[in-house]
């Protein structure tokens, strides 16, 4: 008797034995392939294992940078963006050669919102078949403030950072999605934008206004074949939450 056979033989002996726990199994591996197939087949329409690009903002470290590997895997090349361009070269070689994808990075720094660096880096942009972006790239408060003693400087990062870096990097991919017909763009928002946050109001009004920019864009990119999601973040370890160890509530 071959293996297989012989291993098929005593699952069913144990599915008989153990009828409700084989059930439970049974149903569970289901739902994992399922949902395997689901995503594959889902990123597959955005141009996973064809050639495509992510990109990526804000992604030498933090939330993206699991995203960027995430998307790796997901066969897709990815291309990060951030300030710190060591970190994201490091970032974009271990991507590299863990998932067999390309690879490119830019730095940009986008509390300066200079018109020069957006145009550099909508010019990298060119000629790449973008599949899907992740705005990620956030600014919160260095520690809870009233609005009425919060630095000048930092509302502007605050607002340069996570409403106009979302809007003119997406600005600068649309065409392409649009000429592709196809393509995802994820917006990163958080519960205090869901949530008013008294103490971080910049901050809790810009990702407000991520969330009715994302239903207001899906609608218009929609007949594209244009999907624009608004993803609702809760707590993170990372350097902007300030928040060191994972927990149940914490991923
Ligand atoms: N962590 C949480 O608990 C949490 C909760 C809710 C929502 N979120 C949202 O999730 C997203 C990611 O947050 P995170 O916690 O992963 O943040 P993070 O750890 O602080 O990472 C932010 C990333 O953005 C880059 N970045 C920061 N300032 C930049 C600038 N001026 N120009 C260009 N790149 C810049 C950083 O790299 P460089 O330093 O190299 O530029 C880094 O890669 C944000 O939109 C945030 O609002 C996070």
């Amino acid at each position: 008797m071959s293996y297989a056979r012989s291993l098929a033989n005593s699952g069913i002996q144990l599915a008989n034995a153990y009828p409700l726990a084989a059930s439970l199994l049974l149903g569970f591996g289901a739902i994992t392939i399922a949902k395997f197939c689901y995503r594959t087949l889902s990123l597959k329409r955005y141009g996973a294992k064809k050639g495509a690009w992510a990109i990526v903002t804000g992604t030498s470290d933090g939330i993206d940078k699991e995203f960027a590997f995430q998307l790796a895997k997901a066969g897709f090349n990815v291309f990060l963006v951030a300030r710190n361009l060591e970190l994201l070269d490091t970032a974009a070689a271990e991507i590299a050669s863990k998932y067999s994808v390309s690879t490119q990075t830019a730095s940009i720094d986008f509390a300066k919102d200079d018109d020069a660096a957006y145009e550099i880096l909508s010019q990298k942009f060119q000629g790449l078949d973008v599949g899907v972006l992740v705005n990620n790239v956030g600014k919160s408060h260095a520690m809870p403030v009233y609005l009425v003693d919060t630095p000048k400087e930092e509302m502007a990062d605050i607002v340069s950072i996570n409403v106009n870096a979302t809007m003119r990097v997406t600005y600068s991919i649309l065409p392409g999605m649009i000429h592709g017909k196809r393509g995802l763009i994820l917006n990163i928002g958080s519960f205090a934008g869901a949530i008013p946050s008294p103490m971080l109001a910049t901050y809790s009004g810009t990702k407000a206004f991520l969330a009715t920019f994302t239903s207001a864009l899906a609608e218009e990119v929609r007949q594209h074949g244009i999907t624009v999601e608004h993803i609702n973040t809760y707590f993170v370890v990372s350097k902007l939450s300030k928040i060191r160890k994972s927990s149940t509530l914490i991923s």
